[in-house]
């Protein structure tokens, strides 16, 4: 059976000291009750990464490192950007590519999105891709053809690299507001997105939640909502409130596949 992912995707939070603080806090709290169905990720901003892989490393816990974003160009006159291969080279796992605010701020749009997910998987690491709607576009009943369109622009022609993509599915409106799509809705996406997903070649990707969850709402989604995991962020900045969502994911997560 596969496990399921969670990952702590702590934005523009945390300096580097904080950052280790954190890390050797979910290290010890996650060896002191290990889970087994569930597979732990933290996703630091760039600056925090190497200090965050080197207690992980020091410490010996499974727990994988995801970055928040990189290029999707291989190096040269590129201010301010990353490189996959600078990521590898940390110890880096996986990149989260399409973020909602990295869609709606950065003007990251489907085309780029696309050639990011390429560049990171052609460069040997998993691709986290986000995909959701906005509330206008839900309320317009648009948010399945929404989302498959996203699914179809960001994936196709990459299936090869299937077992690299996990998918998150983070409706906007949902995302940072303390309002939690109904385990309901997010169930109905799931199958939207699984259909998806299979129809472009894609049978083994994890299909995770974002927006809102927490300690409380994390078990019910996952035993009602359908979900492989989750996608956190506010909630995983306290040692109390991830390791939580972890372990109701551990527990919930009975024998779907
Ligand atoms: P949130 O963020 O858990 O704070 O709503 C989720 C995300 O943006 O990944």
């Amino acid at each position: 059976m596969s496990k399921a992912l969670v990952i702590g995707n702590w934005k523009m939070n945390l300096d580097y000291v904080e950052a280790v603080h954190l890390t050797q806090q979910i290290a010890a709290l996650l060896a002191s009750r290990p889970v087994e169905r569930v597979d732990v990720a933290v996703a630091p901003p760039f600056v925090d990464l190497r200090s965050v892989t080197s207690v992980l490393e020091a410490e010996r816990a499974s727990i994988a490192v995801a970055a928040q974003h990189v290029s999707d160009r291989d190096n040269g006159a590129f201010t301010g950007e990353v490189s996959v291969a600078m990521l590898k080279r940390l110890g880096v796992s996986s990149v989260i590519v399409g973020h909602s605010e990295r869609r709606t701020m950065y003007h990251m749009d489907d085309a780029l999105v696309a050639s990011t997910v390429r560049a990171v998987l052609r460069g040997g690491l998993d691709a986290v891709l986000c995909v959701g709607e906005d509330l206008v576009t839900r309320e317009a009943e648009d948010h399945e053809s929404f989302v498959s369109g996203q699914l179809t622009s960001a994936l196709t022609g990459v299936e090869e690299f299937s077992e690299h993509v996990t998918v998150a599915y983070e409706p906007i409106w949902a995302i940072g507001t303390g309002m939690t799509a109904t385990s309901t809705q997010i169930d109905a996406m799931m199958t939207t997105i699984r259909t998806q997903l299979a129809s472009l070649g894609f049978v083994s990707s994890r299909v995770l939640y974002g927006g809102s969850v927490n300690a409380d709402n994390a078990g019910e989604i996952v035993t009602e909502g359908g979900v492989d995991g989750f996608l956190v962020g506010g909630a995983s900045l306290k040692t109390e409130s991830f390791g939580a969502i972890v372990h109701a994911c551990n527990d919930c997560y009975a024998e779907r596949r």
